[in-house]
This record gives C-alpha cells, sequence and structure tokens, in this order.
C-alpha cells in the first residue's frame, strides 16, 4: 500500500512541470541514517542550537508546561532519532510527571527503532508510537486519547512546507487539538545567507548522497532505473524571502523509467526536492495568529540562531 502511494506520488511529481519530488519520501532506512550524519555534520548549525535549547532549558519548559496543566501527554510530529525530545521527557519525569509519549513519524522503521531506544533511555515513559502521516496519526490519536496534549515539531520540519502550506498545515492541526492543548514548535531563525547555505552543502557530501538517495529508492522500491551519477545537488538560498530550496540538476539529456513509465529530462533540467524556510520573529508571530494559537514562550539559543516557539491553542 505504501509502496504503490510512493509510485503514484512520484511519478506525479516527475511528470509535473516543474519537475518534483516531496522531501517525505527522502526518510527510509539509509534516508534516516544519513539525516542523523547531517545533524552531526560541522556545517549544520541548526542540531546544535536546538539542542542547547533541550539541554540546557529542558527545565524551564518542563516547567512552563506544567504551570498550565499538571495532565498531558506527549505527542512528537516527525520524532525522528528523538534525541532533543528525550531532554524533555527526561525534565517531566524529574518534575513527577506522569504522561505518555506518542512519536508519530512516517518510517516505520524509526519509530520501531523509538519503542525500543525511549524505554532505555526513560525508563518509567510508556511509548506508543504511531507509523504514518502526521495529520491522520494525530487523528488515530485522538481515537485513543482524549487527554490533554502537549505536540512537539520539532527541528524547523514546518520550514519544509511552502508558505502557504505551511499556514494550512498548522490550521489542520489546530482543528485536530482541544483549546488549551500546546505545540512547541521550531523554528530556523533568518540569520548570514553564507552559514544558512553552507548547512545544505556540506564539504562531505552527506547532504548530495540524502537527496540522491530519494533516486536510488525510487530504483529499489518503484522500479526506477535513475543513473545517480548523472544528477548533481544543487542548493539555493534566497536572503530576500529567507527560502532555501536544494534541487537535483540532470547533467544530461536522458531518458529515465519508473515503474514502466519513461521520464525525460533535459541537459540541466532541475528536480525540485526540498525547501526548508527560515523566519523572523514576526513571520513566527504571523504564523501562530494565522493558525489560531497564541504564544506563551520563546526560547532560543545562545547565538539566538533557532526559537522553539510554545504555543497555546485559543
Ligand atoms: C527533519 S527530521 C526531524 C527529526 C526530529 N524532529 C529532529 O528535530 O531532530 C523529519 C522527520 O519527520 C519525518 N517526516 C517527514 N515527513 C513526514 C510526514 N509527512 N508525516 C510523518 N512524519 C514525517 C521523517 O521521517 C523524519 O524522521
Amino acid at each position: 500500500m505504501i509502496e504503490k502511494t510512493f509510485t503514484k506520488d512520484i511519478l506525479k511529481g516527475l511528470s509535473a512541470t516543474p519537475k518534483y519530488l516531496q522531501s517525505k519520501y527522502f526518510y527510509d532506512t539509509k534516508g534516516d541514517l544519513l539525516f542523523q550524519r547531517i545533524m552531526q555534520s560541522e556545517e549544520y548549525y541548526l542540531t546544535d542550537a536546538d539542542m542547547e535549547i533541550f539541554e540546557e532549558q529542558s527545565d524551564t519548559i518542563s516547567n512552563v508546561l506544567s504551570e498550565q496543566s499538571d495532565y498531558f501527554d506527549v505527542v512528537e510530529l516527525g520524532a525522528g532519532d528523538a534525541t532533543k525530545s528525550t531532554h524533555l521527557l527526561k525534565a517531566l519525569v524529574r518534575a513527577k510527571k506522569d504522561f505518555n509519549y506518542y512519536p508519530i513519524d512516517i518510517s516505520e522503521n524509526i519509530i520501531e527503532q523509538l519503542e525500543t531506544e525511549i524505554p532505555k533511555r526513560v525508563p518509567s515513559v510508556t511509548v506508543i508510537g504511531l507509523a504514518g502521516e502526521y495529520l491522520p496519526m494525530l487523528e488515530e490519536l485522538n481515537r485513543m486519547t482524549s487527554k490533554k496534549k502537549v505536540v512537539l515539531f520539532l527541528g524547523s520540519s514546518i520550514g519544509n512546507f511552502e508558505s502557504k502550506s505551511a499556514s494550512l498545515f498548522l490550521n489542520a492541526l489546530n482543528n485536530h487539538l482541544n483549546k488549551g492543548d500546546r505545540l512547541l514548535i521550531g523554528f530556523d531563525l533568518k540569520k548570514n545567507p553564507h552559514q544558512i547555505l553552507a548547512a545544505y552543502n556540506d564539504k562531505e557530501g552527506i547532504t548530495r548522497d540524502f537527496n540522491l538517495n530519494l533516486l536510488q529508492r525510487i530504483n529499489d522500491t518503484a522500479n526506477g532505473d535513475f543513473d545517480l551519477d548523472s544528477f548533481e545537488h544543487y542548493p539555493t538560498y534566497d536572503p530576500l524571502t529567507g527560502t532555501c530550496k536544494s534541487y537535483l540538476i540532470s547533467k544530461i539529456k536522458q531518458q529515465v523509467s519508473v515503474d514502466g513509465q519513461p521520464i525525460n529530462f533535459e541537459n540541466n533540467e532541475p528536480i525540485y526536492m526540498e525547501m526548508s524556510q527560515k523566519y523572523s520573529e514576526s513571520d513566527i508571530e504571523q504564523l501562530a495568529r494565522d493558525a489560531g494559537f497564541e504564544t506563551e514562550h520563546l526560547f532560543y539559543d545562545s547565538n539566538k540562531w533557532y526559537c522553539n516557539a510554545l504555543w497555546k491553542k485559543i
């Protein structure tokens, strides 16, 4: 079933003008590992900045969360390896909170790993993983429990949505929550353009491999015959809009087959792979207001490169 939707989405994107692929498909077993290596790379400042907030301010975040309500569960959208959220889970345990942790991730592999790993890291927490897309899994969770929620959406994953889709997504997310539920959401802030671009163009070429791995995934699971060497990774950053975009560029005129269908590429034709939006404080406030949230607290790293905003559904 997942393979069928995957092939359908891939063919839709590769038949469009301009061609595109959905970045949620980066995350197969190899993609998960490559993303973890990106997070450890020298240039990818986002993880260190975000991690510093969780390492140093988790007890404060836990206190702020507890001021408003005693009983809540923690839900994490796109949990990944949950390294950052583990700090917060530990702080909540230190504060003697009784809660379940529900990681949601499109990668089944990630969910299986978290269900074994998190109980080792935070023994007193019950972990119930949900493998699938953010909102359908949140719906499933709402059928399982009506307890108050604190939803984590970290790692600037909201930045992967086009600006209109980000607002639509946050509105839809708001509709899946109850009044008083909270959302802790991560934003990468606008900063020096060189620093931003380097984060998506690391010297070791891990981000290049991460992008090319999606072509490999298409070869492996959608009967594709991409020659990975004939595509080049090309990231861009526009300081006017705060938008980082990455492309794979066909180095030659060529024909590729996916699931028996021919896909023609011109020389230098791009496939649009991913966007990563950067935000100002007023962009963040606007997003909150447009989606029916009120800002409760903003948590910054010491360089003010990154911000985790705590919003409340009003
Ligand atoms: C950029 S990583 C962030 C991981 C983690 N939150 C962090 O901050 O380190 C994005 C994660 O979201 C998951 N993901 C991407 N698109 C998704 C979707 N539409 N539904 C559910 N999970 C998704 C990926 O599998 C991946 O683990």
